[in-house]
């Protein structure tokens, strides 16, 4: 094992690592806490508790950070997808293409619509949704001829963003708009962009193991289109302008609390500088395991938010039991592809196979990584990972 790797933060000599958790926000709390504290306080006091001030600023603090021009913080991230979706004006006889190998929430946002989710295979290096067979999926959508190609939905798995160029290129060739699902990107980029500025209309989540995480729900979109913007800010206030008391269109109860709102400010103060830690974590592990397993892939012009740190091996099993009597959590996102769950059953076509989708959920393994974890700690779990599959 390379003894050459350094990210920063050290384990205490006398703190032997015993356990390492997959995600843990104790390090965070301690540096943060006082200040995140400060700042519920002050929205106790003011007493806005929906819409309040914070929740203005956040959104300038979002729309700054990715330099997307509209930033609206709502409810979650999934409910950011289906309040995109409806900005879109997608619904019934819509269909809305996914990659197969996601969480089910990327389908489970469409479905309530009326709209149909169809599956598309990914990319075995990547993870993320494979473009040549978006457009098969398309042509055989088309042929087929019961529904009309609306939107393509690219999630950037783990924090990697998704081909957006290759997509877009698809997508507009079929007269289709891109909806990122960033659920897990926000901090990432591409070719100098941010992600929240790689599709027309993008939406991530504050899910508190996110990377940028709330203490509770949260999430939020980013457009630079005006006309979207302000159909998703009507509905996420039942559709509602304003004040005023006439829904303009349907909405639903989408709004981000003005107390997460105010976490979320504190913690992005010190996101750049916890996005730069996940980075040298995961390149540390990449340097000591990419001779045994499949490390995850980064192209060149991409900067993961590395969300989660992802191996791929055949012998994935026997290695998370060794990682559980280890006591090293470890995820396994996701054991299930996106047609193989009981609840989209109706949304897939008799004799589906997607082959990496369905091999990936045999294979992937995440292992911890967070704004706090230590060298020791990533030695600790490299070893045992080698110990297991020597
Ligand atoms: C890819 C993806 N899409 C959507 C969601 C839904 O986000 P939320 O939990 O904030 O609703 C998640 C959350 O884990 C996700 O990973």
């Amino acid at each position: 094992m390379s003894t050459a790797v350094s990210i920063g933060r050290q384990t205490a000599a006398h703190d032997r690592v015993r356990e390492v958790p997959l995600f843990d926000l104790t390090g965070q709390r301690q540096r943060l806490g006082g200040r995140i504290e400060a700042r519920i306080d002050e929205v106790l006091k003011h007493g806005q508790f929906i819409l309040g001030p914070e929740v203005d600023e956040v959104e300038a603090r979002l729309a700054e950070f990715c330099g997307a021009r509209h930033a609206i913080a709502v409810s979650s991230g999934r409910d950011a997808l289906t309040m995109a979706l409806m900005a879109l004006g997608v619904g019934p006889g819509d269909a809305v293409f996914v990659p197969g190998f996601t969480f089910s929430a990327t389908a489970g946002a469409i479905a309530p619509l009326g709209a149909d989710p169809v599956f598309v295979d990914v990319d075995l290096k990547s993870f993320n949704m494979d473009p040549a067979a978006l457009d098969a999926a398309i042509v055989e959508v088309v042929a087929e001829g019961r529904l009309t190609p609306r939107v393509v939905m690219p999630v950037d798995l783990y924090g990697l963003p998704a081909d957006y160029p290759a997509i877009g290129e698809v997508a507009a060739r079929h007269g289709m708009t891109v909806l990122a699902d960033a659920a897990q990107s926000f901090g990432g980029a591409m070719a100098g962009r941010h992600v929240g500025q790689l599709a027309p209309i993008s939406a991530t989540s504050f899910y508190p193991t996110k990377p940028l995480g709330a203490y509770g729900d949260g999430g939020a979109i980013f457009t630079e289109d005006g006309d979207l913007a302000d159909a998703v800010r009507q509905i996420r206030t039942h559709g509602r302008q304003g004040s005023g008391d006439e829904a303009m269109r349907l909405g639903m109860t989408g709004r981000l609390d003005t107390i997460q709102a105010a976490v979320l400010l504190v913690k992005l103060e010190g996101f750049e500088a916890e996005l730069r830690h996940r980075a040298d974590a995961a390149a540390a592990y990449t340097e000591m395991l990419s001779e045994v397993v499949a490390t995850p892939a980064l192209p060149s012009s991409s900067v993961s938010a590395w969300a989660l740190y992802t191996i791929r091996t055949p012998g994935r099993d026997r290695l998370k039991e060794r990682l559980d009597r280890a006591r090293i959590g470890s995820g396994l996102f996701y054991r299930v592809p996106l047609h193989r769950h009981p609840a989209l059953q109706k949304w897939v076509p008799e004799g589906l196979t997607l082959p990496v989708s369905e091999r990936l959920a045999d294979e992937v393994l995440s292992l911890p990584i967070h704004a706090d974890i230590t060298e020791a700690e990533i030695h600790y779990v490299t070893g045992q990972v080698l110990a297991a599959l020597d």
